[in-house]
């Protein structure tokens, strides 16, 4: 059997990272899309394998979300899987949180796994197959303080997530979304002292989120708690 494709954005960093490696010791093909190009290319000096495409794109941005599933046809001629990762947090009361932080964290949470998906979607459809996974957050359905905006787009993808499987019922196309308590990750490189002791690690999580891959009868929508945090 050919070997399947990925296509992961927000992947070199954090859990995005760890699940491109987790993928490319599966036999995957990869393309990956980040936006910071420091950070690409020192992830790539740890990237030993190939088949490893890696781009520099914006999810903001629709041609970028475009160029990223067009090249995983272009190189590999198919794509099994899209995990749309990227992603940013903010923290700030609702009186304080500023507009272009508001535009950012739905910009990039929320319209960049839309913009993936339509054109992920045209592609899979043909195929009559395929798996659009997002990452969530259990920050949408813990209601914390000072999340009003983060926590807003991350319940929207897990709407989104919803929408997009009903509609797509009976095509071939699954559509699920994973939603991780706190990581050990750059997320939170603007406040630090919000990272926990009792964080999960990042390939922890990515395990995880092989196993709800490979399983193509999971739930749609998994939330992964931190093991001693009381729900
Ligand atoms: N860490 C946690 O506690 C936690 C918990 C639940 C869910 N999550 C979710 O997990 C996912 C991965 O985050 P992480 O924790 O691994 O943090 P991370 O290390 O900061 O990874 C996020 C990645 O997304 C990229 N990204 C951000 N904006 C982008 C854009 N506009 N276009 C393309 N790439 C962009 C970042 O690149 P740059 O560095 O260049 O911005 C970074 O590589 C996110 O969706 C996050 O919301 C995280």
């Amino acid at each position: 059997m050919a070997a399947k494709v990925a296509a992961i954005t927000g992947a070199y960093s954090g859990l995005g990272a760890s699940l491109s490696r987790a993928l490319l010791k599966k036999g995957y093909k990869l393309v990956l899309g980040g936006k910071d190009p420091a950070e690409q290319e020192a992830f790539l000096k740890t990237m030993k394998r190939k088949p490893v495409i890696a781009l520099v794109i914006d999810v903001r941005r629709k041609a970028d979300c475009e160029q990223l599933i067009q090249t995983a046809i272009q190189s590999f001629g198919r794509l099994d899987i899209l995990i749309n990762n990227a992603g940013t947090w903010r923290m700030a009361p609702i009186d304080k949180i500023t507009e272009q932080d508001i535009h950012d964290l739905f910009e990039t949470n929320v319209f960049g796994p839309i913009y993936t998906s339509q054109a992920a979607v045209k592609v899979m459809k043909k195929q009559g197959s395929g798996h659009i996974l997002n990452i969530g957050s259990t920050a949408a359905v813990d209601y914390k303080t000072s999340q009003v905006a983060y926590g807003a787009s991350k319940a929207a993808i897990i709407g989104l997530t919803g929408c997009l499987r009903t509609e797509l019922a009976g095509t071939g196309i699954r559509v699920s979304v994973f939603s991780p308590g706190g990581m050990k990750t750059n997320l939170f490189r603007t406040h630090p002292g919000r990272m926990q002791p009792d964080f999960m690690e990042p390939d922890f999580v990515a395990g995880k989120i092989l196993r709800h891959i490979q399983n193509p009868d999971d739930e749609w929508h998994v939330v992964l708690r931190r093991q001693n945090k009381k729900v």
